[in-house]
């Protein structure tokens, strides 16, 4: 029997219907109103079908969201941090109806699924913007994505047809998209009971990989769970980053303690909040540990170092579950000659490596390697071929 730990609110979520089922709902659609989806609410979508943020079973209706926006909880009380809405605007609107149904699709016209529309509701930017970010801020990514969304909230539960569409095979990764039943399955399969969770949106330079190997010291597996949804402008694109935590695997990780699989949801750059969604969403792909470091899924300087660990103290732990597993800034020490952090290190900054995104981005576009110490060799080299050919098509474009 598996020992692993229990889906967030006890059961995994599966809003994936069957080949009979779609059947039905394919023919039903062409008779219902059509709602195209924006990136974000298609990785959401994916997100609730395949039971990655189980309990939803849909989009948030008026008393869960002013609960999540307020409490961090559904109206249940079930610790919930980020409302996961379906928002539309004026013109979409009015061509729905409550106790209706609407078909939704992906911006490449492939029907996605159909919703049952239990509620439809005025979109409170104004409650959800500065609680959930932090900020009223209209240049921070997140809060910017939620401002220009519709003003009309449709909320009710969804019946899948198509998870992926084919449009986008380089995104897909589908060797490594498997859903938390999946990643469940792999872990029992291979006699895991305690399994770290890394999530990144980055490569995995040093400070990252040091933070996952004092994880797999107390832990008998590490999954590596780059998220792989849409991200901001000038994040590196995910098919880059994961030919560098291919070749990364492939030379400095043990095979059989480390998994790499990809996780499709939005980034929201929502600090915080976000680093408790990520933390419940690994507890449902079968996840007892969860690595939160610096500024986890921050931008600018809109959220404090620790800000994302001390948010979880507000919750008792047994009701989140999975163990957050808290770094301090960690970066390669010249006297130590090793990574260390604050913790561990006394020396002071004139003896850390530390290097801002831009100098590295710079460094790279110029086929420069930062130093080992920053980052591994194999991936300074995937990373200089992706600058100097971005750099290229800016010139040509
Ligand atoms: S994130 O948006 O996914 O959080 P990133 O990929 O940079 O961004 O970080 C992945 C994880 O590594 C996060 O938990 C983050 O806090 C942590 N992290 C990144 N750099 C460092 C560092 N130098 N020291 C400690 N933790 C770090």
């Amino acid at each position: 029997m598996s020992k692993l730990i229990q889906p967030h609110g006890g059961k995994l979520v599966n809003r994936i219907v069957d080949a009979d089922k779609a059947a039905k709902l394919k023919a039903a659609a062409a008779g219902l109103p059509k709602i195209t989806l924006s990136a974000k609410q298609a990785c959401d979508l994916e997100m609730i079908a395949i039971g990655a943020f189980s309990p939803l079973t849909g989009f948030a209706g008026k008393a869960d969201f002013e609960s999540i926006c307020r409490d961090m909880r559904l109206a249940n009380g079930t610790p919930w941090p980020i409302p996961i809405t379906l928002a539309v605007d004026d013109a979409v609107k009015a061509k729905l109806a409550e106790g209706g149904r609407a078909a939704l699709y992906h911006r490449d016209d492939t029907l996605l699924c159909i919703i049952s529309v239990e509620q439809i509701y005025k979109h409170d930017k104004a409650l959800e913007v500065p609680n959930v970010f932090g900020t009223e801020d209209s240049a921070h990514p997140g809060a910017q994505a939620v401002l220009e969304e519709g003003d009309w909230l449709v909320a009710g539960p969804i019946d899948v047809l198509t998870v992926t569409p084919q449009s986008e095979p380089g995104e897909q990764f589908t060797d490594h998209r498997l859903a938390p039943a999946k990643t469940r399955a792999a872990f029992a399969e291979r006699g895991w009971h305690t399994i770290a969770a890394f999530q990144t949106r980055n490569p995995i330079h040093r400070a990252h990989e040091y933070l996952t190997k004092c994880a797999l010291e107390i832990c008998d597996g590490l999954l590596i769970h780059p998220l792989v949804g849409e991200t901001k402008p000038g994040d590196i694109p995910a098919d880059v980053r994961m030919a560098c935590y291919e070749a990364l695997i492939a030379k400095y990780y043990v095979a059989d303690r480390t998994m790499l699989s990809v996780m499709p949801a939005a980034m929201r750059y929502a600090g915080p909040r976000e680093a408790v969604l990520h933390a419940l969403v690994r507890k449902n792909y079968g996840v007892s540990h969860f690595i939160v470091g610096r500024d986890h899924a921050g931008v600018g300087d809109y959220y404090g170092t620790y800000d994302a660990q001390e948010i979880f103290n507000r919750f008792d732990a047994t009701e989140i579950g999975i163990v957050p597993l808290k770094f301090e800034h960690s970066a390669w020490c010249k006297t130590c000659e090793g990574m260390t952090s604050a913790k561990t290190c006394p020396h002071g900054p004139d003896q850390k490596v530390f290097l801002s995104g831009t100098k590295v981005r710079a460094m790279l576009q110029e086929g420069q390697r930062p130093p080992q110490e920053f980052s591994r060799p194999e991936v300074a080299d995937l990373l200089i071929k992706w600058a100097q050919s971005t750099a290229k098509e800016a010139a040509v474009g």
